[in-house]
């Protein structure tokens, strides 16, 4: 690759295609969750939970190796797994890691039992790598309960439970071409927190193209990976892509 594709998606495999990309402020990354969901050139379904686990493995090993800051947005049934593997990298090279709860309303309700309303998100990053709480204040109950004067007119920085919808299928931003995508407010935060406007950011699966769509929207820049020739030529289509597809 001679010159860096900005702004662009590059259809491949994120475990190919990373190595040659240099290493960047942050990754994202949203892999498919083994649950057997109908996407587009690709069977959502490994061999065994084991098969799966290792392949995440190698997905946190590469977006750690490549990034100041990796997120994994990830199904709550491989958690176990996924805080052993954090603990061991965070032991192995120093890294720190923290798991966030992405609370979300317009879960799929459950007669039988209570439903998941939930999914965690990993953050993992290099000892030095700089956030920025500020950027991602939210209104305090003191503001907007209470009318405590006491209170911090610039808002509060949000704990760790994070309640955005889903995406449902009348939203605007839904692409129905595609069987699942992530809120935008909720990378939103995410890029905020990670990033300053001109930073780089990686989407290791960039399905309909959200980082990408929010990146632009926020000044910063981003490389899309998506397997599906497809899903890029969608996502290709969309103004926030100049460059298009490579
Ligand atoms: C859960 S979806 C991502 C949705 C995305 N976060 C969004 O908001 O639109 C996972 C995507 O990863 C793609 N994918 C699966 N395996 C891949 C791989 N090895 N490399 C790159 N993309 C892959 C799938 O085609 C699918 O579009």
């Amino acid at each position: 690759m001679n010159e860096l594709p900005i702004n662009q998606i590059i259809c491949g495999d994120c475990l190919e295609v990373l190595p040659k990309l240099p290493k960047v402020k942050m990754i994202f990354a949203d892999p498919p969750d083994n649950l057997g969901l109908k996407y587009d050139g690709f069977e959502d379904c490994w061999p065994s939970y084991e098969s799966y686990a290792k392949w995440l493995g190698r997905i946190i090993g590469a977006g750690l190796r490549q990034s100041q800051i990796f997120w994994l947005s990830y199904n709550v049934i491989y958690q176990s797994m996924i805080v052993q593997t954090s603990a061991d990298f965070a032991k192995e090279i120093g890294c720190g890691w923290r798991q966030f709860i992405w609370r979300f309303t317009f879960g799929q309700h459950n007669k039988s039992d209570c439903g998941n309303g939930y999914r965690p998100i990993l953050r993992i990053m290099q000892p030095n790598a700089k956030l920025y709480p500020d950027a991602i204040r939210v209104p305090s109950k003191r503001q907007t309960l209470y009318n405590d004067k006491r209170a911090n007119p610039k808002g509060r920085v949000p704990d760790d439970v994070w309640e955005f919808s889903r995406v449902c299928g009348t939203f605007k931003e839904r692409r129905k071409w595609h069987p699942n995508q992530h809120p935008e407010a909720l990378i939103e935060r995410i890029v905020k927190f990670s990033c300053k406007p001109g930073d780089l950011v990686i989407d290791m699966f960039a399905g309909t193209g959200t980082v990408n769509r929010v990146c632009k929207r926020l000044g910063v820049n981003c490389i899309g990976i998506e397997i599906s020739k497809f899903y890029c030529e969608q996502i290709a289509k969309e103004k926030h892509i100049p460059d298009g597809l490579i």
